[in-house]
């Protein structure tokens, strides 16, 4: 049988050569905390607003792909409870030693799945620029998992990279190849590394796996190039909604292409 190529492999294996530059292009490879922080906290404040996103002093909140936790330190004001996971063991020790709070805390995973084994006990789980780096099985997974940990009427709350299709460069690919197989790791700033692959989801088929696993789709919100989609958990009385455009759209085929 074919073995899978392993994306999260490049983060686990990478994130000490990029540092905190791969968590966010603003960022330079060192390790300045204050302005991660500082941007975190902007970034917070923003999709907060944006999705809805219901955080308050009684709630439990999960981050999938937290990296170096500047979103999770955001949140710490504001939750009662906020775990951060990643794939990446060197992301989760700098998050660790910086984390300050007793109601933080940070696991590796292994990038396939929530491992959790704590049912309906999380009020958000959300995710930010990590779900552009995975396939769309990769994403049901996650949205499986997190329907299990969240609690009825618990927000599903994720970012996608809105990019236009012309960003579909199989030159640029192949350039990319080139360089990383010459020793040159990085292009343009970005890692040349085959594994850093983004991809582009279709709204369609990601909402209908959304719904699927029992969510019900409650919007997307826009902001400068991403897009945040906002599902939620029914509530114990409520069976999931489905739209009625949505039903009656056809194949349930994911449409995902790779953006390089
Ligand atoms: C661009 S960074 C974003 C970090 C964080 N969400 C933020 O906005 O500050 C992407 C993160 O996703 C993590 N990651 C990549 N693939 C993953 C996977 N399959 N499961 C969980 N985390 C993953 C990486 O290790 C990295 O920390």
């Amino acid at each position: 049988m074919l073995k899978r190529p392993s994306p999260e492999a490049f983060w686990s294996d990478e994130a000490p050569r990029h540092g905190f530059k791969l968590i966010d292009r603003n960022l330079d490879e060192g390790k300045d905390w204050d302005r991660a922080l500082r941007i975190g906290r902007e970034v917070m404040e923003t999709t907060v607003e944006k999705t809805g996103m219901q955080v308050g002093s009684d709630t439990s909140v999960l981050e999938i792909g937290c990296g170096i936790g500047r979103l999770v330190f955001a949140l710490a004001e504001r939750a009662k409870e906020v775990v951060g996971v990643d794939v990446s063991p060197w992301y989760i020790e700098q998050a660790r030693q910086k984390n300050p709070y007793d109601h933080v805390r940070f696991e590796v995973i292994d990038g396939r799945g929530l491992s959790l084994q704590t049912p309906s006990t999380f009020d958000v789980v959300f995710s930010h620029c990590v779900f552009v780096f995975l396939d769309v099985e990769d994403i049901a997974q996650y949205a499986r998992d997190a329907f299990r940990l969240l609690r009825p009427g618990g927000q599903f709350i994720f970012e996608l990279e809105s990019m236009p299709k012309t960003r579909l460069s199989p030159a640029a690919s192949i350039v990319r190849r080139g360089l990383y197989a010459a020793g040159v790791k990085q292009w343009r700033n970005w890692p040349t590394d085959p594994r850093f692959r983004r991809r582009i989801h279709e709204f369609e088929p990601l909402v209908r796996r959304l719904l699927s696993v029992g969510f019900y789709f409650e919007r997307i919100a826009e902001q400068a190039g991403h897009t945040w989609y906002v599902a939620r958990k029914p509530a114990e009385e409520q069976s999931p909604r489905i739209s009625p455009r949505l039903a009656a759209s056809g194949s349930a085929e994911p449409a995902t292409a790779d953006a390089r």
